[in-house]
């Protein structure tokens, strides 16, 4: 399909933020990418135009049914001032993945690459470039239609915006302490928890609310059916490491397929360390604890990339990884993807595009 990305340009470029006051998602580009559906159209009208907000029919459907689904992932600028993505053929793969799940009608993985680098491009000026920053990439649907039926929408709005970000969590790249949540659940296999959809982060606020007030970063989610196996920490995929070998949920249905997930499993993979996907109970990790034999755990995500975790608690039990520093291959692995991300490290894996 040839598509034409129109461009119109802002008369007014923003003031920008000094980067020690970036945090993560609070500042916008002077631009953003727009294009339309409708069901006898198809996709159309693919337009890069000034930051703006949108006029949207208070009985759209996303407002009511969560017809909705997005992506996420960064662009680096280099020591040598070039642009870098990060597998990103795998993010649209995955949102037209969610797109199939929540009833949303595929877009050309094609023409939203070309429409992120085309955005990238056009507000380059707003790539941080301190360390540990970054341009945030968030592309993401909406259903539009005004109609309050309970049927897919005849209508959508396919958009990305750019937000130049710092580190995710306070803590950076040092331990934080978790919940082992045992009341509420994130998703269940046969929902939508390996979408990337906002109903699975809406259905995690209560939970994470919760471990806030009670001094914790973040809440460890077990599955729904038989509440014992681990699936993901917060928004993050989750990784542990026990002796020598490091274990991760398997995908199951209910866990989201993570980039950098499946990045840190080719690494291990790539330096004969033995990784596993499979079943994990908190019991086991329990044990393990109990035994000295779990040595470090980690979640993985973009926005953060690695958090290592420093304690998990459970009932009434506090179970303490390490000594509250950084494990030793959470820190390989963090070196390893950043340095490749932000370019510092040669990219064996031909896992970066450069625009
Ligand atoms: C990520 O780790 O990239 C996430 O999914 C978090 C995002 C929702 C901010």
């Amino acid at each position: 399909m040839a598509h034409t990305i129109t461009i119109e340009y802002t008369t007014k470029k923003k003031q920008q933020p000094h980067v020690n006051q970036l945090g993560f998602g609070k500042y916008f580009t002077d631009h953003m990418f727009i294009m339309d559906y409708d069901t006898e159209k198809g996709w159309y009208d693919p337009r890069i135009v000034p930051y703006q907000p949108i006029l949207m029919d208070p009985a759209s459907k996303v407002f009511h049914y969560g017809q909705t689904v997005f992506e996420g992932l960064k662009a680096y600028k280099t020591a040598d001032e070039r642009i870098l993505l990060f597998r990103p053929d795998k993010n649209m793969k995955r949102l037209n993945k969610s797109n199939d799940r929540l009833s949303i009608p595929a877009i050309d993985e094609e023409l939203a690459l070309e429409a992120l680098k085309q955005l990238i491009l056009t507000d380059q000026d707003w790539i941080p470039e301190a360390v540990g920053t970054s341009l945030y990439v968030r592309p993401f649907v909406i259903a539009t239609e005004s109609c309050l039926g309970v049927a897919p929408s005849r209508q959508y709005k396919f958009m990305i915006i750019l937000s130049p970000v710092g580190s995710y969590y306070a803590e950076g790249i040092n331990p934080v302490s978790i919940h082992v949540e045992s009341e509420y659940v994130r998703a269940v296999a046969g929902g939508v928890g390996n979408a990337k959809t906002a109903g699975n982060y809406a259905a995690g606020l209560k939970a994470q609310e919760g471990a806030t007030d009670l001094g914790y970063a973040q809440v460890l989610w077990l599955d729904g059916v038989h509440r014992k196996y681990i699936e993901e920490v917060g928004s993050m995929n989750v990784f542990f490491r026990i002796n020598d070998t490091v274990v991760t949920p398997m995908i199951n249905g209910s866990i989201l397929e993570g980039i950098t997930r499946a990045t840190v499993i080719e690494l291990l993979q790539h330096w004969n360390i033995p990784v596993e996907e499979r079943r994990i109970s908190i019991e086991e990790l329990v044990e393990a604890q109990h035994n000295g034999s779990l040595k470090e755990a980690f979640g993985t995500g973009t926005a953060a990339v690695i958090s290592p975790i420093g304690s998990l608690h459970y009932q009434d039990e506090k179970l303490v990884l390490g000594d509250g520093i950084t494990g030793e291959l959470s820190k390989k692995i963090y070196d390893a993807v950043t340095g490749i991300q932000n370019g510092v490290l040669p990219d064996t894996y031909g896992w970066t595009i450069e625009i």
